[in-house]
């Protein structure tokens, strides 16, 4: 059975999952601890998950299982009680949130409703998500398998993701993609194949302003105009008519 000190510690996570929601809802503006505490589905969520989580560090067996029960049933916020959970998780409204035996949450994490930290089969071990600190999950984003959330990162409504996310970074879409890292476009392939450099024609081209330049210097110097225009290269263009690889 758990002590008193770990009793004082829930007392302490508890204060800092209210001050979450004060500092990251726009609802709880001017709203009261008390108030948050008593009418906050995801507060209470917590509160559930916390005494569970306590009970079943403490080798407690069937008791822990029975408040997570009872409290998805009230809430619809389903958090097994073996998953780790950092301070300051916030959980707006809360429907359908799904939090996994193995998931591990750092602090100050935002989730939205209809979020699923879950498993991708019938994997045994590590098999949900690892999420950083400071992200925030959008509502009816589903994220499957052992993967990290980098911190930092947000990752859009009802994105699916299966794949590691970078931290800092924007990532939306089934399957989930990044679309901002650090705050920039991630690079892609480039695709502008109509516009590709031709070295050789530049280099063609250099040459023939060096000949056009001594063409005028030896013309001025002999008191002879060039009759010839300058050399000049023109850009290629399509030629009409059979093709001549014989295609
Ligand atoms: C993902 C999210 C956090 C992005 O916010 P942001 O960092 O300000 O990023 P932007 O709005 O600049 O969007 C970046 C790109 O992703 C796209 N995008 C954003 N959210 C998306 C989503 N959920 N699904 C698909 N694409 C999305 C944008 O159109 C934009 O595309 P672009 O690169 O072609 O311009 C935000 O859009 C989101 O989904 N938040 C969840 C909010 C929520 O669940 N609220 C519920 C309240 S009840």
């Amino acid at each position: 059975m758990p002590g008193f000190g770990a009793f004082a510690q829930v007392a302490r996570e508890l204060r800092r999952d209210v001050a979450a929601a004060r500092a990251r809802d726009p609802a709880a503006r001017g709203v009261g601890q008390v108030e948050i505490l008593a009418t906050w589905p995801g507060i209470h969520a917590l509160l559930a998950y916390r005494v569970a989580h306590a009970l079943h560090g403490g080798g407690v067996r069937l008791l822990p299982r029975t408040i997570s029960m009872l409290t998805r049933a009230v809430t619809g916020i389903e958090i097994h009680p073996a998953a780790r959970i950092g301070e300051g998780l916030f959980i707006d409204h809360g429907a359908g949130v799904v939090i996994g035996e193995t998931a591990d949450i750092g602090d100050d994490v935002t989730l939205y409703q209809g979020v699923t930290l879950g498993g991708t089969g019938f994997a045994t071990g590590k098999r949900h998500p690892t999420v950083q600190d400071n992200v925030t999950i959008g509502s009816g984003a589903k994220l499957l398998g052992p993967i990290t959330i980098g911190h930092g990162a947000k990752i859009g409504a009802n994105s699916v993701v299966i794949t590691d996310v970078p931290p800092n970074s924007t990532v939306v879409g089934n399957p989930g993609h990044p679309v901002r890292v650090d705050g920039r476009r991630p690079e892609g392939p480039d695709a502008d194949w109509i516009h590709l450099p031709d070295p050789i024609a530049e280099a063609i081209q250099g040459l023939a302003s060096r000949i056009g330049a001594l063409e005028r210097t030896v013309g001025e110097l002999s008191g002879e105009e060039p009759d010839a225009p300058v050399a000049e290269v023109r850009p290629l263009r399509t030629v009409k008519g059979p093709n001549p690889a014989g295609g």
